[in-house]
């Protein structure tokens, strides 16, 4: 694969959320790598970017330096305040994230992983029955998004009631609205409006839990709340997380995987005779197809990055997929090979202290999709003379995932 780079000079007004960047990060990665640590200002407001691997790692350990905490009122955030200025876990720093983080995460064992994937084969066997019938199907429409709803939101978090349900898809639909958002904008009221209906849903959940009757992931949320370790706003935050964490970047992990495996046959003929390399196939999917593209951190004092002072309280963009292709880690970045030695040394999950919690959940799913895909096809192809059969929606602003994959399966 050759690198697509950008004309010289030409990051001058580089904008991690704009959207060139959004539409194809990958022209940016060298530049961003030759010059960072870097600035430029968004919104008004000068801030950094570090791309180099090392120095990504260096920011994303250092909590004490970079906080996850982000400022009240910095121009542009509104944009990404996914969690309607609620505290969360992903945007706070120990201790409060260590009390928080604490709740869920025994619900991460991989007792309970298992138990998700019984009914996960099922349905992935019965989306690949069809596809066989056709020949032709969207990996991504058809299997990787509801795979990952009904993972996540029917088994994991188990909110199996409907109209519940329909609370989180209508929370979805209106997070673009955010994206439009200029400084001093109120918040757009259909996201309001969900949002409202969603604390509603967390306040029954409470009641029931009081009663003893809320049996699931929500049930242990809510009983922190009873007990005074979490308060009912973090518990609307926490589910929130927990949703918007894994749907959209489990479906894109998984519809980038069979991207890959459908742009070379001989790698579903490696897998169906070695089960255990689709792992090493989804960790290299994961690192040349980011689904974070980047993640964000504020000067709590002012650093010093490969000896460049980062001033306190400016935001730093810890640039995820551009370390994925730092030379001087992975070589030959830009090629996908799943034979590379530290082929799990990627930072698509982060790294310290905020390292993806359903990391395990998603090494457990999306290779069994990646071995049951090869094992079923001897031929799997990206449709060919199909308008948009490899389609990514960029309308998310630190993320790219695949919306439509359409294969040629036999
Ligand atoms: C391909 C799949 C996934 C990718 C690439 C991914 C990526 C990430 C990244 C980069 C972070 C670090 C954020 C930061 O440092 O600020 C993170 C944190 C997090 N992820 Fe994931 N994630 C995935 C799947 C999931 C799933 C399945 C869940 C939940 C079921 C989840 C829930 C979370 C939560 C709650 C955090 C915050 C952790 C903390 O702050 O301690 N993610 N994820």
């Amino acid at each position: 694969m050759a690198l697509r780079t950008l004309e010289k000079d030409s990051l001058e007004n580089f904008d991690p959320f704009g959207p060139a960047f959004r539409a194809d990060p990958e022209p940016f990665h060298q530049r961003l790598l030759q010059t960072s640590p870097g600035f430029m200002t968004l919104e008004g407001v000068p801030s950094a970017y570090v791309a180099r691997y090392a120095q990504a790692t260096e920011v994303l350990r250092d909590f004490k330096s970079f906080s996850s905490l982000k400022p009240k009122g910095l121009p542009g955030m509104e944009r990404i305040d996914f969690f309607n200025g609620l505290p969360v876990m992903n945007y706070s720093d120990p201790p409060d994230h260590t009390r928080r983080r604490r709740v869920v995460n025994p619900a991460f064992n991989p007792r309970r992983t298992e138990l998700l994937m019984t009914e996960a084969r099922t349905q992935i066997d019965r989306v690949l029955d069809k596809a066989a019938e056709t020949g032709r199907f969207d990996a991504v429409q058809e299997l990787a998004k509801p795979l990952s709803i009904e993972t996540l939101l029917d088994r994991f978090l188990m909110v199996t009631d409907k109209d519940a349900q329909q609370i989180f898809f209508d929370y979805f639909a209106s997070v673009p609205l955010l994206d439009k958002m200029k400084p001093g904008d109120p918040k757009p009221q259909p996201f309001l409006d969900v949002w409202a209906r969603g604390q509603a849903y967390c306040l029954d959940q409470l009641e029931l839990s009081r009663h003893g009757k809320a049996d699931s992931l929500i049930g242990v949320i809510a009983s922190s709340v009873l007990d005074g370790t979490l308060n009912e706003d973090e518990m609307m935050a926490m589910m929130i997380v927990l949703l918007i964490g894994g749907v959209a970047t489990v479906s894109g992990a998984i519809g980038s995987s069979l991207r890959f495996l459908a742009a070379d046959p001989d790698l579903a003929d490696r897998i169906r005779d070695d089960p255990e390399l689709a792992a090493r196939h989804l960790e290299e999917a994961l690192r040349i197809d980011s689904p974070v593209s980047l993640v964000m951190r504020f000067g709590a004092e002012t650093s010093v990055i490969d000896g460049v002072p980062i001033p306190k309280d400016m935001p730093v963009y810890v640039m995820l997929s551009s370390a994925n292709r730092d030379p001087t880690v992975f070589e030959r970045p830009d090629e996908f090979n799943i034979d590379r030695p530290n082929v799990k040394e990627h930072v698509a999950f982060g790294q310290g202290v905020h390292t993806c919690i359903g990391n395990t959940v998603t090494r457990t799913l999306v290779p069994e999709v990646i071995r049951r895909v090869a094992g079923r096809f001897r031929h799997i192809r990206i449709a060919e003379g199909v308008p948009n059969a490899v389609h990514f929606n960029s309308s998310n602003p630190r993320a790219r995932h695949l919306e439509n994959l359409i294969l040629d399966v036999r």
